[in-house]
């Protein structure tokens, strides 16, 4: 028998990473040390007072059945506790909060509970591809947004056409940004709001970078702006902020028809997070703050060192005010996938291209803070010696 995919899986994009990928076994071959700047995923373990309370949650049998599918209550109520101790805004445990397995999963259910086939969705490029993917696999049209760098990596919303806007069901935004590592504005967020509302769109804003952030400039939530909790909701990651990737925890919060309509999805496809890392993921949300403001330092310490060497390679870098990547414009003459290409060839350090994002993500690469001091510092001396 033939076995055919279903057109959603045949429809993918190709993976962008497959030369690179060639390229890094055959110097992994050579017995070249390669080191990877390619992933965001925290290096850094997850702090020992989180482990500890899963240690201790693991061996409580009520932990082994089922969980709720929206999250113990005792982790809703952690979760909006955070919330309103770190942007002041309050939130109804019961009806505004949900648990995710990870945001990753919130922003893939998203459509299945609000896109028809043929609805618009609006999506940042360059952009986390699950926003778009998410899309597809519902039969939603993805309407690529530009972050252009002379719009401070914000979507110029007066520049979506008035026709797509009345097709759009759903916005995705992402501020602290993943890839540009842009940060938004009080202002920005005000005006995506009253566009959401004019149009009649879901705003869906995911926040998993709001805890890296530099110089003390701390990121809000779009929540605080007046009106929001008509229109949006918020996606929150536990594995950024407390080194968690593996985890698989996250929350997502505001409007409760947006906030059950996800549920919903939920009770349907997955029954919510092991109770023993809720547990944990409480403990995380409710203890004192001090392992974030430690693993910031790490990363800006990091982010200087290689905005440093890349500046002696004569490379021009966007300065992040958060997240732990750093956005870098491509060398004259070369594309992002020949710049990636020769960056690996050179140097045998992994950067990621930015048309892997999106279309817009040409011109750039992006470069990861989250490999280990000593790594970080061999790559960073490798790159000052880069002659591109
Ligand atoms: C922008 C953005 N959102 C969401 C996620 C998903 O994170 P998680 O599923 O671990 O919460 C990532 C992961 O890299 C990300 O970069």
């Amino acid at each position: 028998m033939v076995i055919k995919k279903a057109k959603r899986i045949q429809e993918l994009p190709p993976y962008l990473f497959a030369e690179i990928d060639k390229k890094k076994n055959a110097l992994k071959a050579r017995g070249a040390d390669i080191i990877s700047l390619g992933i965001g995923d925290p290096d850094l373990p997850t702090p020992p007072h989180i482990v500890a309370k899963l240690r201790e949650a693991a061996g409580n049998p009520a932990h082994h059945r089922y969980p709720d599918y929206e999250g113990m209550p005792s982790f809703r109520r952690a979760a909006a506790d955070w919330y309103a101790s770190r942007f002041g805004v309050r939130l109804d445990a019961d009806r505004e909060v949900v648990s995710l397995i990870g945001s990753k999963e919130g922003i893939a259910h998203m459509p299945i509970a609000f896109v028809d086939p043929g609805d618009v969705v609006l999506c940042p490029d360059p952009g986390y591809p699950v926003y778009a993917v998410g899309t597809g696999f519902c039969g939603g049209v993805v309407y690529r947004m530009p972050l252009r760098r002379e719009n401070a990596f914000l979507p110029d919303l007066s520049a979506i056409p008035d026709d797509v806007a009345k097709a759009a069901k759903l916005m995705w935004l992402c501020y602290p940004n993943n890839p540009t590592s842009a940060t938004a504005t009080r202002e920005f967020f005000r005006d995506a709001i009253a566009f959401a509302k004019r149009h009649e769109i879901i705003l869906c804003h995911d926040a998993a970078y709001s805890e890296i952030y530099f110089d003390g400039e701390r990121p809000m939530s779009f929540l605080e702006i007046d009106g929001a909790r008509e229109v949006g909701i918020e996606f929150h990651s536990l594995s950024k902020t407390y080194n968690m990737t593996g985890w698989r925890v996250g929350f997502a919060v505001g409007n409760e028809e947006l906030v059950a309509g996800l549920g919903k999805v939920k009770t349907n496809v997955d029954s919510g997070v092991f109770q023993a890392v809720q547990e944990a993921g409480i403990a995380a949300l409710s203890s004192d703050q001090g392992c974030v403001e430690s693993g910031r330092a790490i990363y800006q310490r990091r982010r200087d060192l290689v905005l440093k060497a890349l500046a002696k390679a004569g490379l021009k870098a966007v300065t992040p005010k958060a997240t732990f990547y750093v956005w870098v414009e491509n060398p004259k003459g070369l594309d992002s996938a020949s710049f990636a290409s020769r960056v690996l060839e050179e140097t045998a350090v992994v950067i990621t291209p930015g048309t892997g994002f999106g279309p817009s993500g040409e011109g750039y690469v992006r470069f990861s803070l989250t490999v280990a001091d000593d790594r970080l510092a061999e790559a960073v001396a490798r790159i000052e010696r880069l002659s591109l």
